[in-house]
């Protein structure tokens, strides 16, 4: 809306600018026909007078571009499904392609609690808020029956854990939090991409994105324990 009005506002400025720029030139016209040369002044204000018109034009005409949304610009809104949605990244992902005009699929494990990205969706008509646990074979299922045979322009496998890595360390290691890392972090995005594929397939940009991390680096806890080894 802020950028709607500013933009409408630059416009009248640069009508104003170019009337005056106009009157300006069609004086120097009148003068030169009269063989009386305009003054200093009166020429050094039609130079500024162009070089403001022109600078104005350019960045109305950049911002324009930059800003339109794919409704403003007449197209059909792409479509994203983002996972992991209801904070960090995601939720500031959601929020951004909201704000941008596309249809957001927002994902998360539990709707009733994402209270934040329920209220983008409340606000944004162009937001769903759908139940996916990327770990979960029938959560997944259920959502990919949902959206069957509907195109998906960019999907975010964004969703990841931490985990508690601290003690996964030779002769300590937690079989169980290494499984539950491997499966949210390294396998969901394989499981996610593959079971969305044929909508990603049908859409105009098909894009998938798997956003990774330092951690999702074997070698890292070998790392930190050699950084801190004191022998
Ligand atoms: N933050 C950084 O500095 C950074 C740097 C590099 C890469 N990254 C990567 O960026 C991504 C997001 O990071 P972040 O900092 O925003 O993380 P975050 O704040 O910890 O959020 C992680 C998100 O993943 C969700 N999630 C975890 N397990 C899930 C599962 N089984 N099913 C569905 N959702 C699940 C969480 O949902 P719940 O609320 O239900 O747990 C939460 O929404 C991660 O893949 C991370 O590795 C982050």
């Amino acid at each position: 809306m802020s950028t709607n009005c500013s933009r409408e506002t630059c416009s009248r400025w640069l009508q104003r600018w170019l009337r005056s720029v106009t009157r300006d030139l069609s004086a120097v016209c009148f003068v030169a026909q009269r063989s009386r040369l305009p003054s200093r002044e009166a020429l050094m204000k039609i130079i500024l007078r162009l070089i403001l018109a022109c600078s104005l034009c350019s960045v109305i005409t950049s911002s324009g571009a930059a800003q339109a949304t794919p409704a403003e610009s007449g197209q059909a809104s792409p479509v994203v499904l983002i996972t992991g949605s209801n904070r960090g990244i995601g939720l500031a992902l959601a929020k951004e392609y909201a704000k941008s005009g596309w249809r957001v699929i927002a994902t998360c494990r539990d709707p009733g609690k994402a209270s934040e990205l329920t209220s983008l969706a409340a606000a944004h008509p162009n937001v769903v808020v759908e139940a996916l646990d990327v770990a979960s074979e029938p959560s997944i299922a259920a959502l990919v029956a949902k959206y069957r045979g509907k195109p998906i322009d960019v999907l975010v496998n964004n969703a990841g854990t931490s985990g508690n890595y601290a003690g996964q360390v030779p002769g300590q290691f937690d079989e169980t939090a290494f499984t539950e890392i491997m499966r949210v972090n390294a396998f969901a995005p394989l499981r996610i991409s593959t079971a969305f594929l044929d909508n990603v397939s049908a859409s105009e940009q098909r894009k998938i994105i798997a956003i990774s991390s330092g951690r999702g680096s074997v070698s890292k806890p070998f790392l930190e324990r050699g950084r801190t080894s004191t022998t």
